[in-house]
């Protein structure tokens, strides 16, 4: 008889309850490989929207689509067992009403697996949230530096550096929380700031180049890895995955050259009298 082991996923409340706990231990993560290798160290995978940029060389996200964002998050739930999954949803699939963001929600969800779904944007989307919310769609918000909205911020630019714009940008986080968000990512954000909507607000908090105040931490993870040549200036590199890729890839193309590969049938020999 064989033993049945099951691993459960990270839930949404086990998330919710890391509230001034245990930090959050997030990545973004868009294929099936990298999420087996992250699944037992990390509470959150993301399939980010940013994958238009790591992974398909666009300039921004406001070409990603959902079709896109439904592949990577298929292959990522595929690759993984424990961790939570939430997927970014793409610009332009739920600013328009409550409805639409619902259907596309739903398609993203029905179709890969996933557990929630994540929305940039502060109040002017609360009602969204509201409505996923309440109708079995999990919310992770996203405040601050959205790139969603990067032609109106004019670039990448550090929100909230001046007093004068506190104001609203607390607002946005408790108008998230208060219409049912799981948690919140805090994205470029004054640190200062990001400590002090940390401290205000119900839900836990997820920094990305804002305060290590917050209640957990994401980064892309090819960033991370040190595969981005010009990685943002808050990203802390814990491998050099670039360089490693191109030494190994000279070393191949070196036996290629030298004829120093050996077939099938040698490799096969090698296994038999080895
Ligand atoms: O798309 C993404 O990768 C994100 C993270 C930067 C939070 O939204």
């Amino acid at each position: 008889m064989s033993a049945v082991v099951q691993t459960k996923r990270i839930t949404v409340p086990e998330i919710r309850a890391r509230k001034n706990a245990e930090p959050v231990v997030c990545l973004t993560c868009y294929h099936a490989h990298t999420a087996r290798w992250l699944d037992d160290t990390v509470d959150l995978m993301l399939v980010g929207d940013s994958l238009g940029m790591v992974m398909h060389g666009m300039e921004n996200t406001l070409g990603v689509t959902l079709d896109m964002m439904i592949l990577h998050g298929k292959a990522v739930m595929r690759g993984s067992k424990r961790a939570l999954v939430v997927v970014d949803m793409p610009f332009g699939t739920y600013e328009e009403s409550p409805q639409i963001a619902f259907r596309n929600a739903h398609r993203i969800i029905q179709e890969t697996g996933c557990t929630a779904v994540k929305l940039e944007g502060g109040a002017r989307i609360a009602e969204q949230v509201h409505f996923l919310s309440e109708r079995g769609i999990p919310v992770m918000g996203h405040i601050g530096l959205t790139p969603q909205k990067i032609q109106i911020f004019g670039g990448f630019k550090t929100q909230g550096r001046t007093l004068a714009e506190w104001p609203a940008i607390e607002a946005d986080a408790k108008a998230i929380a208060d219409a049912g968000a799981f948690a919140i990512v805090l994205e470029g954000m004054a640190e200062p700031l990001a400590a002090k909507i940390t401290r205000e607000i119900e839900v836990p908090t997820v920094g990305i180049g804002a305060s290590a105040e917050c209640d957990g931490q994401i980064l892309v993870l090819e960033d991370m890895l040190g595969l981005n040549p010009q990685p943002p200036k808050f990203v802390r590199e814990y491998a050099h995955m670039g360089p490693g890729i191109e030494a190994a890839v000279k070393a191949y193309a070196a036996d290629v050259r030298e004829r120093r590969f050996p077939g099938a049938e040698n490799v096969y020999s090698m296994k038999k009298t080895g």
